[in-house]
């Protein structure tokens, strides 16, 4: 026999503020394969098409339908009912502009990210259309391309306490970000440039190593050896800078 779910759902306008948040209660039958993007879809069509909430691609692939499902972060297309009580709870992801119920703006944050780490290749070649593609090893390509599998859901920055406390913090798809330049040899960067983007509390000394991130991140990103190979390079290059100038007193 199907279920009857119980959605518990956040909703605020910000465009009206007069109304303060509350949460709605909605009942709606479990059908076979139902995902929460399936549920949300129902809700609006039959019975609110005031719910504001976002979806693109459905296969987990653009990361618009982050949200928070039962207290934990995760995308409603690739969640389905049935893994879920009977009782659902959603609230839009925490550290990001909320833009209506459990719509927010994830795009603002990911570009100021972007822009602090300078999201591009450093490189001081002259680009020629003509030249034959550089050659890198398959599996540095291979680990490179591993790191840019991240569809910035945002959702390890939402499970991130650091985050929630810091908004200026680059957060696990920011530190990740880095990582990925740091391992591509066109990146002329030196240790000294990547340091003064990530060895501070914004960057990789803020972070608390608990790794909620990485628990919730829906494509496997190994954010955890990333974290571990930034702390280990920022602290060695800060030690080889005190070192250095102890060296020339
Ligand atoms: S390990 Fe670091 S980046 Fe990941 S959730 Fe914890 S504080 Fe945030
Ligand atoms: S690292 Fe994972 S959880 Fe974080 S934004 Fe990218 S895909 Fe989402
Ligand atoms: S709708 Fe694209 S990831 Fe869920």
């Amino acid at each position: 026999m199907s279920r009857i779910l119980t959605f518990n759902i956040f909703r605020y306008n910000p465009e009206d503020p007069g109304t303060p948040p509350r949460m709605d209660r909605i009942m709606l039958d479990e059908t076979d394969r139902m995902t929460l993007f399936i549920a949300l879809n129902r809700i609006r069509e039959e019975q609110d098409p005031s719910l504001m909430f976002d979806f693109c691609c459905r296969a987990g692939i653009c990361g618009a339908c982050g949200m928070v499902i039962n207290g934990r972060p995760g995308l409603a297309c690739h969640t389905k009912t049935k893994d879920l009580p009977d009782t659902i709870t959603l609230m839009p992801l925490p550290a990001f502009k909320l833009v209506g119920d459990l719509s927010v703006d994830t795009g603002t944050w990911f570009r100021e990210m972007y822009q602090k780490v300078e999201s591009w290749v450093h490189t001081s070649k002259e680009f020629d259309p003509t030249a034959l593609e550089e050659r890198m090893d398959n599996g540095l390509a291979e680990e490179i391309y591993e790191l840019e599998r991240c569809i910035e859901c945002g959702c390890c920055v939402a499970a991130c306490g650091t985050a929630l406390m810091r908004p200026d913090f680059l957060g696990a798809a920011g530190l990740n970000r880095i990582a990925r330049f740091i391992m591509d040899p066109r990146d002329e960067r030196t240790d000294k440039e990547y340091f003064e983007i990530v060895g501070n509390d914004q960057g990789i000394f803020g972070c608390m190593g608990l790794l909620g991130c990485e628990d919730v991140c829906p494509k496997g990103l190994p954010l955890q050896d990333q974290l571990g190979m930034l702390r280990r390079k920022m602290a060695f290059t800060a030690l080889k800078s005190l070192v250095g100038k102890h060296k020339h007193k």
